[in-house]
């Protein structure tokens, strides 16, 4: 441990002609966060944006008029990062600095800053972790205390940043299931804006735990400076931003502290998530690429290992699942090139079998009715295929019909007096993960699965219900309201037991569809099903929205029927292809029902992706066109680090005739180098102009190419969709 290391005893004067020392610079390659931190002290806030160097931070005026973490009690009126009760009853608190240290890990620096009460044993460091191969600062606390009685937690938040006023707006996700990642874009204007989650389960249905804020105005993708925050939280939620009457828009971020204070007894160790903060002066864009360089380095489990080609059961046969369906379904995929194929609910159940939505949660045995040769068959005919094999749990849920309830009532949440609310299928109801019983439950389940069946390559892990009755038959009563930070707690429990010891398995998190896109689980799972709502057009939206934090590796993208499921849209196969290769490829359909065209469309545009999957997977995405400003196209691209190899993207958005698409320029390219284009999933009777044609960087970043608005095919072929993939190639 490096003592001091990042402590910059600079004995400034700042505007307000004070003289303070112990000014922290927090670094990252590109940005920096300077605090100040005198012993003795209140910790301030004083800059956060591009890395400063010496001679700017030696003058920087101004600032540090902000606490970096404030408080409640002695300045009542401002919103506060943390409320605490003591023991004795007092509401306040009235924080100094009494120690900084600094650890340098192998890829970040870890500098945390204690403070403790003036008058009461009660402590709180805050911590920076600034990575170095990332432009990315993570922030959280850890409360203590040793103080006679246990003090109460009203408020604890992540961290909080002060933005200067001016232009800023505030860019967010919102939606609900089938139309989660929407983008929602405002200017902050005073008074609070919060956004926030309390399902309890999963939290990023209806409005997600990260955002942006464009610093220079209306938000632009390439160019102007953003602030991108994302809290690294699988529960419940709080996001504020409140404009008073300060020249700054106030940022807290954390867990949502209602129905949730916390009794901390003398001790214990109170530790809030992360919040990770990141500067880009590229705009929307730049804040996301740091973001998935951070997510894919250092926090989505295997970030470096390209993700497999998959076919999904639901769409295809739903509940309907047997062993001649679920064989045909993987010599299918396989015919066609793919690698693995996921069974999807319904498989299990033996006195209750799992024939639709309302019965079997909790048995998890397989329904020999349905799959006479068991798991073992299944992976048997998985390997007759040369393909993998992958299988669906809801492992935190149970039915009312289930076998499961019938032995263990009291393990699932339910408020005490009162009748149980029940979530899907009339009888679906959440466990309670705080019981430690319940967690080793969840652990045997995957444990026993993976002991049984050590081939089993991937999990598609389900969260169907929010948590509709509040009380834990586990917590003691005078800690019910610890139950959804204790849920969340267990949660990550189970998740850690498994990675210790199946550290290779793939895990998908599926929460009703995108309900689990966030960096508190991502940790543990490498993927994340973007959607319920598969329409190929809704989702040039969703995906469009959950790039801004999450990248391409993470984002379930898959090829489904039509008309389709969800929105009853007919859209062709060639967009709906088009669509699914921008994120992580994989099918949800029905093989079968396909004509030879089509598999052979599907063939075609898998072999592509193997050539361009890790431009996808790991290349820095650039957002071009976005479908939002509704200009009739949308249209994104991936760029390899070394920027030799590039995929470019574009959708039209809608169709008139005689209408006039803007011209899309490309971003991220190297003007000096130039590149070979090279249309995929090519369905044209003629190339298209500029297919073998090498254009350099410049020009196509100038100029971008003209593509044609329909496409040229047999008569009877028209439709009213159009889209294209370019594969560039540095020649
Ligand atoms: C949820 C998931 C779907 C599917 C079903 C199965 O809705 O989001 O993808 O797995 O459950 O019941």
């Amino acid at each position: 441990m490096k003592i001091n290391s990042s402590l910059l005893l600079l004995g400034m004067v700042c505007s307000h002609g004070v003289l303070f020392a112990d000014t922290i610079s927090v670094n990252t390659p590109h940005t920096s966060l300077i605090l100040s931190a005198p012993a003795g002290n209140e910790m301030k806030f004083i800059y956060y944006g591009n890395r400063l160097n010496d001679q700017d931070l030696n003058q920087l005026a101004g600032g540090a008029s902000y606490a970096a973490y404030p408080v409640y009690g002695l300045n009542c009126p401002t919103e506060t990062a943390m409320a605490v009760r003591h023991g004795d009853g007092n509401m306040t608190l009235d924080l100094i600095v009494s120690g900084v240290n600094t650890d340098t890990l192998s890829n970040s620096t870890v500098t945390r800053i204690a403070l403790k009460d003036k008058i009461y044993p009660f402590y709180l460091n805050v911590f920076y972790k600034a990575y170095q191969d990332a432009d990315v600062i993570e922030t959280w606390t850890e409360v203590s205390h040793s103080e006679k009685k246990s003090v109460l937690l009203n408020q604890f938040s992540s961290g909080y940043l002060p933005i200067r006023r001016g232009e800023v707006w505030l860019s967010s996700l919102y939606g609900s299931w089938a139309n989660e990642g929407i983008v929602a874009q405002e200017p902050l204007a005073p008074g609070m804006k919060i956004i926030k989650n309390k399902d309890g389960v999963r939290n990023s249905h209806t409005a997600h735990g990260e955002v942006m804020f464009s610093l220079d105005g209306r938000p632009q993708e390439n160019y102007g400076n953003v602030i991108g925050a994302a809290l690294c939280y699988s529960g419940n939620y709080k996001l504020r931003v409140d404009t008073d009457d300060s020249e700054y828009h106030h940022f807290f971020a954390g867990i949502n502290e209602e129905n949730s204070s916390y009794e901390l007894a003398k001790g214990e160790i109170f530790a809030t998530p992360a919040l990770a903060l990141t500067y880009s002066s590229e705009g929307l864009s730049g804040a996301s690429r740091n973001f998935h360089k951070w997510g894919r380095n250092h926090k989505l489990a295997h970030g470096d290992v390209p993700r497999k080609i998959l076919l999904n059961s639901w769409e295809g046969v739903y509940f309907d699942i047997n062993e001649t369906g679920m064989d045909q379904m993987m010599s299918d995929i396989a015919s066609m090139g793919g690698e693995l194929f996921v069974m999807d609910d319904g498989w299990f159940g033996d006195k209750y079998p799992r024939l639709t939505d309302n019965s079997s949660l909790g048995d998890w045995i397989v329904d020999t009715r349905k799959l006479p040769n068991g798991i073992q068959g299944l992976i048997d005919n998985a390997k007759k295929h040369d393909i993998r094999f992958g299988i669906w749990i809801e492992p935190e849920m149970a039915n009312t019909t289930s076998e499961l309830f019938e032995k263990h009532p009291e393990w699932v949440i339910e408020a005490p007096q009162r009748e149980l609310v029940l979530g899907r299928g009339g009888t679906q109801v959440v466990l309670d993960l705080a019981n430690p019983k319940v967690q080793d439950f969840i652990y045997d389940l995957v444990d026993t699965l993976m002991t049984n069946y050590p081939e089993i390559d991937y999990i598609k892990w389900d969260a169907n219900m929010a948590v509709m009755n509040h009380g834990s038959n586990y917590l003691t009563k005078d800690k019910q309201s610890h139950l959804y930070i204790e849920y969340h707690r267990g949660f990550e429990k189970i998740c850690q037991r498994i990675r210790a010891n199946y550290p290779d398995l793939t895990i998908q998190a599926c929460a009703s569809g995108g309900g689990r896109a966030n960096y508190g689980v991502l940790p543990y799972f490498d993927e994340f099903w973007v959607s319920d709502n598969t329409d190929a057009l809704q989702r040039i939206y969703m995906q469009w929205g959950t790039s801004y934090f999450f990248p391409a590796i993470a984002m379930a993208s898959h090829i489904s029927a039509a008309p389709n499921h969800q929105t009853f849209r007919t859209i062709p196969l060639k967009y709906r292809i088009d669509v699914a290769m921008s994120g992580r490829l994989g099918m949800e359909i029905q093989p079968k029902n396909m004509n030879d065209e089509e598999i052979a469309l599907c063939r075609k545009a898998i072999s592509q992706y193997k050539e361009i999957r890790d431009v996808v997977q790991f290349g820095d995405l650039y957002r071009l066109m976005s479908p939002y400003d509704k200009k009739g196209v949308a249209s994104l691209m991936y760029v390899t680090p070394e920027k030799n190899r590039a995929v470019y993207y574009w959708w039209k958005t809608e169709t008139f005739c005689n209408q006039h698409l803007p011209k899309v320029r490309m971003a991220g390219l190297d003007p000096e180098k130039r590149y070979t284009v090279k249309e995929l999933n090519r369905i044209d009777n003629e190339p298209l102009p500029f297919e073998g044609k090498s254009y350099s960087g410049a020009y196509l970043m100038a100029n971008g190419l003209e593509i044609p608005y329909t496409h040229n095919v047999d008569y009877h072929k028209l439709n009213d969709y159009a889209s294209r993939v370019l594969y560039l190639e540095e020649n």
